[in-house]
C-alpha cells in the first residue's frame, strides 16, 4: 500500500518536472538588438546584423533599437543613476534599459569608428553606468556584430565583449567583416551562413543556460571591484548599494 502510494507520488513529481521543462522550452525568448551605426540598418553593419537576426529561433520577440533613428544623449556625469537607479536625462535611453533588463539576450552591432564604436553607441555605454555598477544583466547572453573598412575588427569586438561582460552578461560569440565593395561583403555567402549560426547559437545558449568559463575570471573580478566601489559610496549611491545587497 505504502509502496504504491510512493510510486504514484514519484510519477506525479516526474510528470510535473517534465511539464515544467517543456513549458520552459516553449517560453518566448526576448531579444534586444542595438545597432550603433549612424547609417542604421542600411549600412554594412545593418546588412550583417539582419542575417544574425534571421538565425534567431522562430517566435522570438525581437526589439530593435537603431541609434541613428532614436536619441541617446551623452552622459552628463551627474551620478544620479547611481543614487536612484534612474537617469536624469529624459530621452530614449530608459526604454532601451527596460528592454535590456527584460530580455533573455541582446545583440550589439557596430561599425569600427577610429578603432572603437561610433559616438551613438558610446553614449549608450556611458549611460549604462548603473547597469555596469550592479551587473544588472547577469544571467543574460549577448552576441556581437562588427564591420570595418580595413579588417581591423578584433579591437572593437574585444571592447564590445568587455562591455557585455561588465554588465554581468556572457558573450556567446561574434561575427565581423570588412565592408567590401558595392554592397557585397567578401565571401558573403559563408559570412551570412555564419551570421545565421550565431543567431541560432545565441538562442541555444539561453535555452541551455550555457556557461563560458573563459569569461568567469574577468566577470568575477569585475563584480568584486564594483561591489567594493559601491560599498565605499554606499551613503550616496543608495539604489546601487541596496540592489547589490539584494542580488548577491
Ligand atoms: C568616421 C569613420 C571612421 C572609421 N574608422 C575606421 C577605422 O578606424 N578602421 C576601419 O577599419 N574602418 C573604419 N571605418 C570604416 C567603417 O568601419 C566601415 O565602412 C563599416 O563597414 C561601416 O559600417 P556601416 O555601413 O554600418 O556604417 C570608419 C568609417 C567612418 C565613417
Amino acid at each position: 500500500m505504502f509502496e504504491t502510494q510512493y510510486n504514484e507520488e514519484m510519477e506525479a513529481e516526474v510528470k510535473r518536472l517534465e511539464a515544467e521543462k517543456a513549458a520552459q522550452g516553449k517560453r518566448t525568448l526576448k531579444i534586444t538588438v542595438i545597432i550603433g551605426s549612424p547609417r542604421g540598418m542600411k549600412g554594412n553593419t545593418g546588412r550583417l546584423l539582419k542575417e544574425v537576426m534571421a538565425g534567431v529561433e522562430e517566435g522570438a520577440e525581437i526589439e530593435l533599437f537603431d541609434l541613428s533613428a532614436i536619441g541617446v544623449t551623452p552622459c552628463s556625469g551627474c551620478e544620479q543613476c547611481h543614487k536612484t537607479g534612474i537617469c536624469n536625462i529624459k530621452d530614449d535611453y530608459q526604454i532601451i534599459k527596460e528592454s535590456l533588463l527584460n530580455s533573455d539576450a541582446f545583440i550589439l552591432a557596430s561599425p569600427n569608428y577610429i578603432f572603437s564604436v561610433p559616438a551613438q553607441l558610446k553614449a549608450l555605454f556611458d549611460r549604462s553606468g548603473n547597469i555596469v555598477h550592479c551587473l544588472k544583466l547577469e544571467g543574460k547572453y549577448a552576441a556581437v556584430v562588427e564591420t570595418s573598412g580595413g579588417g581591423e575588427d578584433d579591437e572593437v569586438i574585444r571592447y564590445m565583449v568587455r562591455f557585455i561582460n561588465s554588465t554581468g552578461a556572457q558573450s556567446v560569440g561574434s561575427i565581423a567583416s570588412q565592408g567590401g565593395a558595392e554592397n557585397a561583403f567578401p565571401k558573403q555567402e559563408l559570412l551570412f551562413e555564419n551570421a545565421r549560426k550565431l543567431g541560432k547559437e545565441l538562442c541555444r545558449c539561453v535555452r541551455e543556460k550555457e556557461r563560458f568559463p573563459d569569461q568567469a575570471g574577468y566577470r568575477g573580478a569585475f563584480k568584486a571591484r564594483m561591489k567594493r566601489l559601491v560599498e565605499y559610496r554606499k551613503d550616496d549611491w543608495t539604489e546601487e548599494y541596496k540592489y547589490l545587497q539584494e542580488h548577491n
